[in-house]
């Protein structure tokens, strides 16, 4: 008895050993062709073919010609799982890895944080697929391309001569509607209430209060810089400002209001009839007054901050704390979600990647549900647009939740839920303090 049962450990032994070479043999025998490379950038294409083997299974949707082990049972579970979570996470295109088209800041960003950290191709992905395992000398070469074509990880300086170029007239009657509480059904409430000029472009508030003093659901973001974010509000429901506008005056929560009241009211007003004259040849309409506002909006751009300084090449802005701030910012992972001009507001990320964030915090309300609220797809549950850290040592409470005025407890509960790293009390400091240097100048006045 004894005898036999040895013999089979022995034998799922060898039977185990021999499935472990065979695969990955399989694998290197039927390898596929790499996809051309055509980027005309000799490093790229260099490199291309090691991101093709190593990445492509994985993060390129809509890959037609799937590898042989695909058709083995367990294997093909295991991946379509992987690729699954992999694609809602992170995607890169055929054409992005064949240096077709060019990676986005954020998804350079992103490839770097995970080389940095060894993450990408997962373990248990090499040990079957030997020829996806990225020697050093590859990992380092793609490091210093990614560092080469995304400085800083894509952190960049606001520009100091607006990008947008706003119309003067539109920009002229946006800030006055911007101001103006008739838009308000009860007139007691105008956009500047809740997104204060001398308040970091926010209302302070845990959650905002809108007309007759009710409580909204979630934190005003700041307006300042909002023209850089890929799409507005935390779960991103309007695509632009102008689409953006619409929404408070008609929310009963805030300011109550509808088109037909706001344009009689400002019909009434001759100061106003000639100021739409003169922007939009007297047309007094919500897609007006939206697009005036939009365009205002897009002049409360904050250049000139040490940190843009610093990153122009003035080094002596930042202090040694606040240059270890940042260095820990970049290299710990922060940047793969916070960065562009806006250090932030380029994608949907969860709150709580590494941990359960609304676990450990407790209660639950329908606005913590995010992007999901607006897609009502299950991946999306918990997901906001990353927030802006411009300005951000004005613009506390932070969160969607408001949660902390402290900036030291937002970044550890970051560095603990968005990277599970057991960042120290003098690391959180350095952060925080690098943080504080974001703050810049609207209109050539330093912000306070
Ligand atoms: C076996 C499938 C697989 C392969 C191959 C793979 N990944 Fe991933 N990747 C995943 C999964 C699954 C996730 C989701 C998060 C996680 O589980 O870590 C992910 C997440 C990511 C993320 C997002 C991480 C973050 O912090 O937001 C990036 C970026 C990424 N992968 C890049 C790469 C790169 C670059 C390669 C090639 C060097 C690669 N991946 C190869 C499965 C894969
Ligand atoms: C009662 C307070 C209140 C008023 C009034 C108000 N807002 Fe907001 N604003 C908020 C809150 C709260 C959010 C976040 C809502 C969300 O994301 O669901 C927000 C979001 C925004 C955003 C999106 C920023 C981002 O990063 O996503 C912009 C831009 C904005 N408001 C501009 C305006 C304009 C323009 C007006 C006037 C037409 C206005 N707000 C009136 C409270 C207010
Ligand atoms: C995986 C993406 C991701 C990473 C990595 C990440 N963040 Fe965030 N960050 C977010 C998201 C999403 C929010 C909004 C969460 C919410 O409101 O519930 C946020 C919010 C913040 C806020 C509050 C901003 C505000 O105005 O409310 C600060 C401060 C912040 N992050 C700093 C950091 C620091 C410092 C790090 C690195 C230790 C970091 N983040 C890493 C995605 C990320």
């Amino acid at each position: 008895m004894k005898r036999i049962i040895r013999l089979w450990i022995l034998f799922t032994i060898v039977a185990a050993c021999v499935m472990a070479i065979m695969l990955p043999v399989s694998n290197l025998m039927s390898a596929r062709k790499s996809l051309p490379t055509a980027s005309g950038n000799e490093q790229f294409d260099s490199l291309a073919p090691v991101l093709q083997t190593s990445c492509m299974d994985c993060h390129t949707p809509g890959l037609t010609v799937y590898p042989l082990y695909f058709k083995l049972p367990i294997a093909n579970q295991i991946i379509r799982q992987d690729m699954e979570s992999a694609q809602a996470d992170f995607q890169m295109t055929r054409n992005q890895l064949s240096g077709k088209e060019p990676f986005s800041t954020l998804q350079m960003a992103k490839m770097e944080k995970v080389l940095d950290e060894g993450s990408m191709p997962p373990a248990r992905y090499t040990f079957m697929h030997w020829d996806a395992i990225i020697p050093r000398s590859i990992k380092k070469q793609l490091l210093s391309w990614l560092k080469l074509h995304n400085p800083s990880s894509g952190i960049a300086a606001i520009p100091v001569d607006n990008p947008f170029a706003p119309d003067k007239q539109m920009v002229e009657l946006g800030k006055r509607l911007f101001a103006d509480k008739q838009l308000s059904a009860d007139g007691t409430i105008a956009c500047a209430s809740c997104h204060s000029l001398n308040k970091g472009g926010t209302d302070r508030s845990k959650v905002s209060r809108g007309i007759h003093a009710q409580s909204g659901p979630i934190n005003a973001p700041t307006v300042f810089n909002a023209a850089f974010n890929f799409v507005q509000f935390w779960d991103g429901r309007a695509a632009d400002l102008q689409e953006q506008a619409a929404g408070p005056v008609n929310n009963p929560k805030e300011m109550g209001s509808n088109w037909s009241l706001v344009i009689s009211r400002l019909k009434k007003e001759p100061s106003y009839v000639r100021a739409f004259q003169s922007a939009f040849n007297g047309a007094i309409t919500d897609a007006t007054i939206c697009s005036a506002i939009a365009s205002y909006e897009k002049t409360l751009l904050t250049p000139n901050s040490r940190f843009d300084k610093f990153l122009d090449g003035d080094k002596t802005k930042l202090s040694a704390d606040e240059q270890s701030g940042y260095q820990l910012f970049t290299s710990k992972g922060c940047a793969s979600c916070h960065t562009g001009f806006n250090l932030g507001g380029l994608s949907f990320e969860k709150m709580g990647q590494e941990q359960d964030y609304f676990a450990w915090r407790g209660s639950s309300s329908e606005a913590d549900n995010g992007r999901f609220n607006v897609t009502h797809k299950e991946s999306d549950r918990h997901k906001f647009k990353v927030p802006t850290l411009r300005n951000i040592a004005l613009t506390y409470p932070y969160f969607h939740d408001g949660s902390t005025s402290d900036l030291k407890t937002a970044v550890r509960t970051m560095s603990r839920f968005q990277l599970g790293w057991k960042a120290t009390d003098k690391e959180c400091q350095q952060i925080a303090e690098f943080l504080k240097s974001q703050t810049g100048c609207l209109n050539g006045q330093q912000l306070k």
